[in-house]
């Protein structure tokens, strides 16, 4: 059971959690045939191929944590990442963030055009739910309900999306900690708490239990977007894989805005703190969550 999970070197524990996902992801996106093949073929290239697959590593941990079925968890892990595509692909737009790089490749709407991008993203969220629904996700009806009732609360309007929307609209304007603190929280935040939560709900656990997972994803997810906007600064465009200098030239409201590079550090840092201070209850059982905490801060990408 989660054999790839079992290797105590998290960059081999990740590629082998990001290689069984990406083969189920293969295996479920739609192969492009028809008269809507452009559609079909842009979301298998935004979904297959690239993408460092931490949402799903971090479902796939959290399940094997809970004692979740592995097969169930890679469903879930596969319909979380499509959410994730999604995101990507619309962050992307040009009423969006206007990006043109993505995972060292052109964005969707690039390499096809606006239209079949915001199509494709569509109907990734689409098929996330369909695969949620889907009997192979869990035997019980009431959990996969579950599931897709709390995916949806992640990346709906007072998730995701609504972090999304905050992030736009605080573009070149001043704002205080708090204000950044709740947009990167929803916009990035959101889906990582839930991907963290989404085994235990699986196995059926408890609310604490639950909630111990939950507390150190919305921690560990914050820390992860204040890094992002770090690399944004640091990062090397080769090794990102999308432009760097981006968040400055667009006046986005970052935790560098107000604090500067090594405030933003020490915010990181106290919030990785923070986040494994949730995993003593379950012991050493929690190492890779421990790993990932880490890995955030010392990412390259
Ligand atoms: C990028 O997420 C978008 C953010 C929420 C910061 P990732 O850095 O996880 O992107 P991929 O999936 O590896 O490309
Ligand atoms: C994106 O945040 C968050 C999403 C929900 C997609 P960013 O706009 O900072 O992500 P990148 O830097 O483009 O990957
Ligand atoms: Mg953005
Ligand atoms: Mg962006
Ligand atoms: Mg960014």
């Amino acid at each position: 059971m989660y054999q790839y999970l079992q290797n105590q070197d998290f960059p081999k524990a990740l590629s082998g959690a990001a290689a069984a996902v990406e083969h189920l992801l293969d295996a479920e996106l739609p192969h492009p045939a028809g008269a809507h093949a452009r559609l079909l073929n842009a979301m298998r290239y935004s979904a297959l191929g690239a993408g460092k697959r931490l949402r799903a590593f971090l479902v796939l941990t959290g399940a094997r944590l809970s004692g979740a079925e592995e097969q169930n968890a890679l469903f879930a892990a596969a319909a979380t990442e499509m959410i994730h595509c999604y995101s990507l692909i619309h962050d992307d737009l040009p009423a969006m963030d206007d990006d043109t790089l993505r995972r060292g490749r052109p964005s969707c709407h690039v390499a096809f055009d606006e239209a079949t991008a915001i199509l494709a993203g569509d109907a990734l969220l689409t098929l996330a739910f369909e695969l949620a629904a889907d009997p192979r996700t869990h035997p019980d009806p009431g959990v996969r309900c579950e599931l897709a009732r709390a995916m949806a609360v992640a990346a709906g309007g007072n998730g995701m999306v609504g972090g999304q929307m905050i992030d736009l609209a605080s573009e070149r304007r001043s704002v205080d900690l708090d204000h950044i603190r709740t947009l990167e929280s929803m916009k990035t935040g959101a889906l990582i708490a839930f991907s963290c939560e989404a085994g235990a709900i699986l196995a059926g656990r408890d609310r604490e239990f639950r909630q111990a997972l939950r507390d150190f994803g919305t921690d560990v997810g914050l820390a992860f977007q204040v890094y992002d906007d770090i690399l944004d600064v640091t990062g090397d465009e080769a090794t990102l894989g999308k432009t760097v200098g981006k968040d400055e030239s667009t006046g986005k409201a970052t935790f560098i805005t107000l604090l500067g590079l090594d405030g933003a550090r020490q915010e990181a840092q106290a919030l990785v703190r923070q986040a494994t201070s949730h995993l003593e209850r379950f012991g050493e059982q929690a190492q890779p969550l421990r790993a990932f905490a880490e890995y955030v801060l010392t990412r390259k990408k």
